[in-house]
């Protein structure tokens, strides 16, 4: 896919909350193609340092646990270190089993929310000082489950509804010097959240149907969606999410018989 100049983001500092796997990585990579300075950042030492090779010679691999907002904050200082100011940040760390109410603790709650709702604030309150401004792009990454009540996922329907609040409300506070936004994927194939999400073939089966598009999303189209918030193209738009979903929060298209009223 060739869809930016290859230097587009020269010059650029990036922090990838989460950005050890699956599709905050493909982010952090497509980033470092067009030329930032690329930093991920993930609780397992041992996942961000092959992480960070796989990136590129310069990345820099981190281990932080974005529930403490002391530790993410001692990662973002130490790209600072390294790099300089950060121009983008994405806050795409998240938890996620099916569980239903009844079948999971207040402890199994609260460590949802806590990685996904709480993280993105620790993530966008611990690096304002750190941005170069004005100019600054945030994206947190969210999912349909913010709008679409989803059954065993009572967790992080709440925590990306949370997020999706977050992102406006930083959007308007911080409007005049850095724009927040957000990517909302759909099922994206080859991940760790489609692994857990639809674990098995009559799962997948049903989560396919509803999409409009008839296929699974890439994580590299998740990616140029972060590309392209964070770039000039992107000036004037704030506040926004941006669905890439290949159509699954329009509705639901499992039941179109589209044979029926044609002549
Ligand atoms: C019920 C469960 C459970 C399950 C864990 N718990 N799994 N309850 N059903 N299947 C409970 C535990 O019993 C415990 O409660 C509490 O949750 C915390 O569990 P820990 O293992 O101590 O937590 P921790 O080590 O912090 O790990 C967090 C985690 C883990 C979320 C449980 O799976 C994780 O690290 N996940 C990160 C990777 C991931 O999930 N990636 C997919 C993201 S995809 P008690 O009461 O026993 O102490 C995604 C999809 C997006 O987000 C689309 C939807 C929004
Ligand atoms: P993934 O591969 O499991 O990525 C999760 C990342 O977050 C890893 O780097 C993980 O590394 C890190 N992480 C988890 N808990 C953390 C914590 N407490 N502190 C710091 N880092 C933490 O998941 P994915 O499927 O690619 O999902 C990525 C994002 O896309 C998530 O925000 C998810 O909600 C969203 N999303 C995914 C889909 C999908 O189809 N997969 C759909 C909609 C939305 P460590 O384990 O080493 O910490």
């Amino acid at each position: 896919m060739q869809t930016f100049r290859d230097d587009l983001l020269a010059g650029k500092v990036a922090f990838v909350a989460g950005g050890t796997s699956g599709i905050n990585l493909g982010i952090a990579k497509r980033y470092a193609q067009l030329g930032a300075k690329v930093a991920v950042c993930g609780r397992n030492p041992e996942k961000a340092a092959n992480a960070a090779r796989e990136i590129g010679p310069d990345a820099l691999g981190l281990s932080a646990d974005v529930r403490d907002y002391a530790a993410i904050r001692g990662a973002m200082e130490q790209v600072v270190d390294r790099f300089g100011k950060m121009d983008i940040v994405v806050s795409g760390a998240a938890g996620n089993f099916l569980a239903p109410v009844l079948g999971m603790s207040a402890n199994a709650f609260r460590t949802v929310v806590d990685i996904d709702l709480n993280g993105t604030f620790n993530v966008f309150r611990g690096c304002h000082d750190l941005l170069n401004l004005p100019g600054a792009s945030l994206i947190a990454i969210t999912a349909g489950q913010a709008i679409n009540a989803s059954a065993l996922q009572a967790h992080a329907c709440a925590a990306k509804a949370g997020i999706n609040q977050l992102i406006r409300v930083l959007a308007l506070e911080w409007g005049p010097h850095v724009r927040v936004n957000g990517i909302s994927p759909g099922p994206i194939a080859n991940t760790e959240g489609m692994a857990r999400l639809a674990p098995d073939s009559a799962t997948r089966q049903s989560h396919f149907d509803r999409i409009a598009m008839k296929r699974w999303g890439e994580i590299e189209e998740v990616a140029e969606c972060a590309v392209f918030l964070s770039s000039p193209a992107a000036a004037y738009i704030t506040g926004t999410i941006l669905d890439c979903d290949g159509g699954s929060q329009i509705g639901d298209a499992s039941r179109m018989d589209l044979s029926k009223g044609m002549a």
